[in-house]
């Protein structure tokens, strides 16, 4: 079989586009208000800036700069860094495979609520709508075995979203990065955005809105001083641009020699960003709308995580007027989302088997992808599912991410040194030059920061 030349994007704009649709992802919409509410508020904002600007753009401009000058997926594009660093390419694909699996079960949610919200079935009490009568969550988790497909117990209302979700994202890779990929994003972008506008103008005209963007904005300034509000704010920018762990190495593969790298990691960066903060805007105005109604403070309705979009959310959605459109838009919202982000993460590990092994597009999408989606169907819709996908994420924040950026930063910059040659190469199609500060942020501030990451989750996880 001759060697086939590697997929492009057609356009820059449809790259950028796929950038951003992995980046905007279930993180902005859900992790990003929680994380400003709980860290200092509109003073978070500035450690979440000083994150972005000093290690952020770097690491996405480190990630393209890797991708385009060695067109490969991570394993492939380290090996040519040296041979051993190959293994900081599989450890994240490795990290790909397990988010891909739980990741998609939460799209599933999301697909069913979106049927949810006509007529509001959940009721009077979304909680145990959720977890008793959706999810069918038994109590606590039992033995081990019970999370085996053997033992497990199914709950049929969540299996078949999940089927459909993982057909949709099968078939979109199995179309190719330019017929696939980047027309999913072309046509999931703009939507989302329109989604997102009607959504926050609906939100902010709420009564009691500025009571909800009170609570989120109202600086804390003491915060600044304290060392956790600082690894939130690093945290979160990792999470949300989805660096650390191949992703943007495997779409900047499929660059155009001559694509211009520090632009398109500042429209990206700045895209999501923005995205990020007008997601915090209706959230909270959503919140303040809904204590307002309940008579208590914000603070009572400000759950995070999955208790805020799949319980408070549907609460507010039963009271407010015009809820069943405001809950069906807010749902495809969160599926729109996530799922640009899930083809992003299972392009990582089929691009990486299918550079190893040599093989067509196809048959890697329907065996490795094909394996991702039989694995994560096996595991998650069952009754106990919930407490599996707790923890594989709980590990995979805490760990996963954090190391694997951190060993790549160091092997990159201060075992092999090759920050100078990775920067000529980015300076070759820029306007404005890297300079210094590039090499100081990847270099000194990035590894320092995923160090001390790495020591406090630790060090809380023993508290
Ligand atoms: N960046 C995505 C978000 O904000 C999260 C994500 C995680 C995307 C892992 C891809 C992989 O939701
Ligand atoms: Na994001």
């Amino acid at each position: 079989m001759p060697p086939q030349p590697r997929e492009q994007w057609a356009t820059r704009a449809g790259f950028l586009l796929a950038a951003i649709g992995s980046a905007i992802g279930l993180g902005n919409i859900w992790r990003f208000p929680a994380v400003t509410y709980e860290n200092g508020g509109g003073a978070f904002l500035l450690p979440y800036l000083v994150a972005l600007l000093t290690a952020g753009i770097p690491v996405l401009i480190l990630e393209y700069t890797l991708g385009r000058k060695y067109r490969s997926s991570p394993p492939a594009a380290f090996r040519q860094l040296s041979r051993p660093a190959e293994a900081i390419g599989w450890w994240q694909v490795v990290i790909c495979f397990v988010i891909a699996t739980y990741y998609a079960v939460i799209i599933a949610w999301a697909v069913r609520y979106v049927g949810f919200s006509v007529g509001q079935q959940w009721g009077d009490e979304p909680d145990s709508f959720l977890f008793g009568t959706f999810l069918r969550a038994a109590d606590s988790p039992g033995s081990f075995a019970d999370y085996l497909p053997w033992g497990a117990s199914y709950v049929p209302g969540a299996v078949w979203p999940l089927v459909a979700v993982w057909v949709v994202v099968l078939a979109v890779l199995a179309l190719g990065v330019r017929r696939g990929i980047e027309r999913a994003n072309t046509v999931f972008i703009p939507l989302l955005v329109v989604f997102f506008l009607v959504l926050v103008v609906r939100a902010v005209t709420l009564e009691g809105a500025a009571t909800g963007l009170d609570a989120l904005f109202a600086p804390d300034w003491d915060s600044l001083t304290t060392g956790s509000v600082w690894v939130a704010a690093y945290g979160q920018i990792f999470f949300s641009l989805s660096i650390g762990f191949g992703i943007m190495i495997t779409y900047a593969s499929y660059l155009r020699r001559r694509a211009d790298l520090t632009g398109s990691a500042l429209v990206a960066a700045f895209g999501n960003s923005s995205f990020e903060i007008l997601a915090g805007i209706g959230v909270f105005a959503t919140l303040g709308f809904m204590a307002v109604s309940a008579g208590t403070a914000v603070d009572e309705v400000a759950t995070s995580g999955l208790g805020l979009a799949f319980v408070a959310f549907p609460q507010v959605i039963s009271e407010m007027p015009m809820g069943t459109l405001f809950g069906a838009l807010f749902f495809a919202s969160l599926v729109v989302a996530g799922l640009s982000s899930l083809i992003s993460i299972v392009q990582v590990v089929v691009s990486s088997v299918q550079d190893r092994l040599g093989l067509r597009r196809l048959p890697a999408v329907l065996s490795v992808g094909g394996l991702i989606a039989v694995v994560s169907v096996a595991l998650f819709p069952t009754d106990g599912g919930i407490y599996l996908l707790d923890a594989s994420d709980h590990f995979i924040n805490q760990y996963g991410i954090a190391l694997a950026a951190l060993v790549a930063v160091i092997v990159v910059a201060w075992v092999l040194r090759r920050l100078p040659v990775l920067q000529r190469n980015a300076d070759a199609t820029s306007a404005v030059p890297l300079g210094w500060w590039w090499r100081l942020c990847l270099g000194l501030i990035t590894p320092l920061v995923l160090g001390w990451m790495m020591i406090d989750s630790l060090v809380s996880e023993f508290d």
